[in-house]
């Protein structure tokens, strides 16, 4: 990883660990909670997308980018919570940990990803931007992250967990459970860095390509890494809708290196400095 993009995840990180919300209870664990899945790790690669966009066209907006860079970790952390609950996957590791409900209960668990969720938002409707920045930033995510996008490919995904869906219906629920906030991470860092709307969307197609690579990605750390290496349960995805229950390992792997091809080529149409730093973040976390 580039020595620029280094610097921006360390002091994300140093931003994200102190603006993590902060209650006052007389409950036992409920800060404990809120807060644990952050210190746990993680990789940031939608933050980091965020940024790096903000970082090429107006670095010096990067300190309010942190704002909306830490709402989107924190949308994408609660709906990791969620996901590892009984009810979802029932994985009782995650970044390395314990998960919540395995240390608390599932209530704890699925409360701390509500309150996390809501704190998305207000993470967002606190930054230091025009407060019209601001509804656009807010509308993007819950559009990516919500009902239209992120809960509806879990929706899917949990529905049919025992049914074999088609190629094309796979790719939709990976669309929406993975690349659409991806997607709009980029998106988002465009709208702060005040791109005009042709550019937005073109970093939104590309984010959703990159988003496919990602969950395909994941889907092949299921199958082939052992839980120690990827800090989750791998072999959980065996009766679960994925590229590599659907077209094997190698078959994914195909599809993997079609859609970096792919992703090569509508970067082509991207600024310079940008495209260098997105095949930096692919080839860092995605090859
Ligand atoms: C895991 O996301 C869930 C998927 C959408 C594939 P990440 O792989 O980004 O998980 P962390 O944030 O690094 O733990
Ligand atoms: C979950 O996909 C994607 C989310 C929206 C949380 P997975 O179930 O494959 O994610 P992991 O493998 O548990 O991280
Ligand atoms: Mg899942
Ligand atoms: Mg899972
Ligand atoms: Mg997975």
């Amino acid at each position: 990883m580039q020595n620029r993009s280094k610097k921006l995840l360390n002091d994300f990180e140093t931003f994200l660990q102190s603006h993590l919300p902060q209650t006052e209870s007389f409950h036992p664990h409920y800060q404990k909670a809120l807060t644990e899945m952050f210190q746990a790790g993680g990789k940031r690669f939608r933050p980091l997308l965020l940024l790096e966009v903000v970082d090429t066209y107006t670095p010096l907006l990067l300190p309010a980018a942190f704002h909306i860079a830490a709402g989107i970790e924190m949308l994408h952390t609660y709906s990791l919570i969620h996901d590892d609950l009984p009810t979802f996957d029932d994985a009782d590791l995650r970044r390395g940990h314990p998960t919540l409900h395995v240390t608390y209960d599932q209530v704890t668990a699925t409360l701390v990803g509500d309150a996390l969720n809501s704190h998305s938002f207000y993470m967002i409707a606190n930054a230091p931007l025009a407060d019209e920045t601001k509804i656009v930033l807010i509308k993007e995510l819950a559009r990516n992250g919500g009902a239209e996008g992120m809960v509806l490919g879990q929706a899917i995904d949990c529905h049919f967990e025992n049914s074999p869906l088609s190629l094309e219906e796979l790719s939709f629920l990976h669309m929406n459970k993975t690349a659409k906030l991806i997607a709009a991470s980029l998106k988002m860092g465009a709208i702060i860095a005040d791109l005009d709307r042709a550019e937005q969307e073109k970093l939104y197609e590309t984010g959703l390509k990159i988003g496919l690579l990602f969950q395909i990605q994941d889907d092949i750390i299921d199958a082939t890494f052992s839980s120690e290496e990827a800090g989750k349960p791998t072999q959980n995805d065996t009766v679960k809708n994925s590229f590599t229950n659907l077209l094997g390992v190698a078959g994914a792997v195909r599809e993997k290196e079609a859609l970096i091809a792919d992703i090569e080529t509508m970067l082509g149409e991207v600024d310079p400095e940008l495209k260098e730093r997105l095949n930096n973040m692919i080839a860092f976390y995605l090859k």
